[in-house]
């Protein structure tokens, strides 16, 4: 039996052994609801309270201005919905919004609504063949309408850094918002909200090592959301319903782990990285990698392939023992090639991410590459029949 090896980290980081301690320890408290002034909720409060403070220190934001989620798609939702939704209510009357082409689903959908439902003024703004936005294409597309940029960090799919810095002082020069899409990096690339210069960054516990189904809103200063969900005024009346404490409380604890373990984490994984883009082109013939080599994610790599089919080698690769993904989340329910690699113009047939952890060895990789290749010489064998 060969030892399976998580390389799909991208899509979800291993519970951290101090989450999950931190995590049956809160179930162990018996919470009840924060709101409730009698013992077990007053226990819910304290422990809501603690793991706040905690995870709003790490992006640097007010404890008061961190809004906890049932993860990163609901975190960007409220982002992009709630803050021109404020800016309407306030009377308003800018209508334009600002995106990459290769934002997560969440991004563009979210965008999209706006658009469609609520005669927003859509621009998506291309990228380069290595997946980044030119900061003054984007700059150049600002308007005295302009309600809010929303850029990722990091790329989910080929690890490109967007140079979200540039785009926030361009952002501030027209008074527009910047949201920072982060999921992929907090916890990972050690970000605070000031660092960036952004007016709100979402994160996913999940993808740090804490609860999958949690997340959070940073804001800053400048902003102002309407409620998505409502019903309760919970939050500060930024997002009603129940909080899962105990899930949030081993958020906090997982993002405290990952940052303090970071740079150690960072530099296992960009090796790790750095070997797998080295060897892969020589494993294979016909073979194009994405993403850039510098300024990128230190767990992402990336590479198309002619002549497979990407399910096919991500089941091929699954039989060998290696958990590895291909396309986007949205193209695996719809069928469509990955709209990152078809907005970089690179190569959409059999595309394979890998996303390392810490714990991936370059033996691991070593591997993963001769199943690959194997892979890739049985099904390109079939084909040509
Ligand atoms: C860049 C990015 N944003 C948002 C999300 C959505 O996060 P979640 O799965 O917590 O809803 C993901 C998940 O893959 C992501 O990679």
């Amino acid at each position: 039996m060969v030892r399976p090896r998580h390389l799909d980290h991208a899509a979800w980081w291993p519970l951290r052994p101090e989450a999950r301690a931190a995590w049956a320890d809160a179930l162990d408290l018996e919470l009840g609801d924060p709101e409730r002034r009698y013992a077990a909720g007053r226990r819910a409060r304290d422990l809501l309270e603690r793991a706040t403070a905690a995870t709003a220190a790490v992006v640097g934001v007010a404890d008061q201005d961190l809004v906890w989620t049932s993860g990163g798609t609901e975190a960007i939702d409220l982002a992009v919905i709630g803050t021109a939704r404020a800016a309407e209510r306030r009377g308003d009357p800018r209508r334009h919004l600002v995106v990459s082409a290769v934002e997560h689903s969440a991004v563009l959908r979210a965008a999209e609504r706006l658009r469609d439902e609520h005669g927003y003024a859509l621009d998506v703004v291309g990228v380069d063949g290595s997946g980044t936005v030119d900061p003054d294409e984007v700059a150049s597309r600002l308007r005295a309408d302009t309600v809010a940029v929303h850029l990722q960090h990091a790329n989910h799919e080929v690890g490109a850094v967007q140079p979200t810095d540039e785009v926030a002082r361009a952002c501030q020069r027209v008074g527009a918002l910047l949201h920072v899409d982060a999921c992929q990096s907090v916890g990972q690339m050690g970000l605070t909200l000031g660092h960036l210069g952004a007016d709100l960054l979402s994160a996913s516990a999940g993808k740090f090592g804490g609860p999958p189904g949690t997340g959070f809103l940073a804001l800053g200063p400048r902003a102002r959301l309407a409620p998505q969900l409502t019903g309760d005024e919970r939050q500060r009346g930024r997002r009603s319903g129940a909080i899962d404490v105990a899930a949030v409380a081993a958020a906090a604890v997982a993002l405290q782990a990952a940052d303090r373990d970071l740079a150690v984490e960072r530099s296992a994984r960009e090796v790790a990285r750095r070997h797998l883009r080295a060897r892969w082109p020589e494993v294979v013939a016909d073979v194009q990698l994405h993403g850039p080599l510098a300024d990128a994610h230190p767990g992402i790599v990336a590479a198309s392939a002619l002549y497979v089919d990407g399910e096919a080698l991500v089941t091929a690769l699954d039989t060998a023992g290696f958990a590895v993904h291909s396309g986007s989340s949205c193209a695996a329910t719809s069928g469509q090639p990955s709209h990152v690699l078809v907005a970089m113009g690179a190569l959409t047939h059999g595309h394979v991410r890998v996303s390392v952890g810490p714990t991936t060895t370059i033996g691991d990789l070593d591997e993963f590459l001769d199943a690959y290749a194997e892979a890739v010489r049985t099904l390109r064998a079939t084909v040509r029949g």
